[in-house]
């Protein structure tokens, strides 16, 4: 399978980072580009107990032979960037489209002080304004960028050569479906569409290229920030089940709700998901931390999966079961 979409089914920190870090190395990937807003995601990856954030390189930065790329659709925080190149050490293999948008210092100022932005309490990292300003063309992009210029290269020409020519290609989405700007909770959502097809939009692949969209669902449904979340727990709940989580870019507590169904089976449709990878089984059944094969799974454990398939009608081909890369049930088609 040349090209696999990963896309976050809920509302972002699904646990994205760690699918695609997996898939990198598992499958060899020749390349991961990542499409999506800008820095105001956050994924975490665990590899070899070192814990690794990143906002705008991809995630699948753990697997050395990996190229790494940022497609044209994505705003770039310079500074970030250069600043994870540096300490990742993956200047040699990391490649911007020069068609980027770059997110200036005023664009951060915006987000953090405008009253608007507050209520929907963005994550304060200057991507809202500066898509605003990219649709009103007067932002500045990758190419006029000098600190820039030795990675630019035609990230959708590579994209697409590499797919024709049977590479294993994945496609980093960020945030989550349902803070897309047109299928999520306006106005409580984020600055673009994160769906699917948004997502190979962004790195420049049309509907063919695709193999597989691999929806990514956490075992329950966190939000940050405002907007409504249905079946929403009391803090005391969240606590006493484990599922306190903290933003990985803004360090706010993330509201918690039970696994949604309804917004599965929605979330399945806009994406055109063909198989699931459900993450932080071991959050909701501990017993189960680290287990590798699904047979070895607990009863209850199984029943959730296999409950989730039925009601869903889609394979959990991938289920993590614990915080470090290969903590991982492998089962895809
Ligand atoms: P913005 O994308 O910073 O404009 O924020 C808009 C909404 O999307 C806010 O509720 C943010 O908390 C949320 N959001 C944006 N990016 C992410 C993400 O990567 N994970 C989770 N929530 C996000
Ligand atoms: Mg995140």
């Amino acid at each position: 399978m040349p090209c696999t979409v990963i896309v976050g089914g809920f509302f972002g920190d699904e646990g994205k980072g760690k699918i695609v870090a997996y898939l990198a190395r598992k499958d060899k990937a020749d390349v991961a580009v990542r499409g999506g807003v800008g820095p105001n995601a956050g994924h975490t990856v665990m590899f070899h107990g070192k814990e690794h954030k990143t906002r705008m390189l991809p995630s699948a930065l753990v697997s050395n032979q990996t190229r790494l790329m940022i497609g044209p659709g994505v705003l770039i925080n310079v500074n970030v960037l250069l600043e994870e190149i540096k300490n990742f050490d993956t200047k040699d293999r990391t490649f911007v489209d020069p068609q980027c948008c770059i997110i200036a210092t005023t664009h951060i100022e915006m987000d953090g002080s405008d009253p608007n932005l507050n209520r929907i309490g963005t994550t304060g990292t200057g991507t809202g304004p500066a898509n605003a300003d990219r649709a009103l063309r007067k932002a500045l992009l990758a190419r006029d960028s000098f600190e820039l210029s030795e990675y630019l290269q035609d990230i959708p020409s590579i994209v697409n050569s590499s797919i024709d020519n049977d590479k294993t290609v994945l496609v980093e989405g960020t945030q989550g479906t349902f803070l897309s700007l047109y299928h999520g909770t306006y106005p409580f959502v984020t600055s673009k569409d994160v769906t699917a097809s948004a997502i190979c939009s962004d790195v420049g692949i049309g509907p063919k290229k695709v193999s597989e969209v691999l929806i990514v669902f956490k075992a329950y449904v966190t939000r940050v920030g405002s907007g409504p979340l249905e079946g929403e727990l009391e803090l005391e709940e969240t606590t006493s089940k484990g599922w306190t989580e903290y933003g990985s870019v803004t360090g706010r507590l993330r509201r918690a709700a039970p696994f949604n169904f309804d917004l599965a089976k929605r979330s399945i449709m806009l994406n055109s998901a063909t198989q699931i990878a459900l993450t932080k089984l071991d959050i909701v059944f501990p017993s189960d931390a680290g287990k590798r094969q699904f047979d070895n799974l607990s009863s209850d454990a199984k029943r959730f999966v296999n409950n989730i398939e039925k009601e869903v009608g889609l394979k959990v081909g991938v289920i993590g079961t614990g915080q470090e890369l290969d903590d991982i049930i492998d089962r895809r088609y």
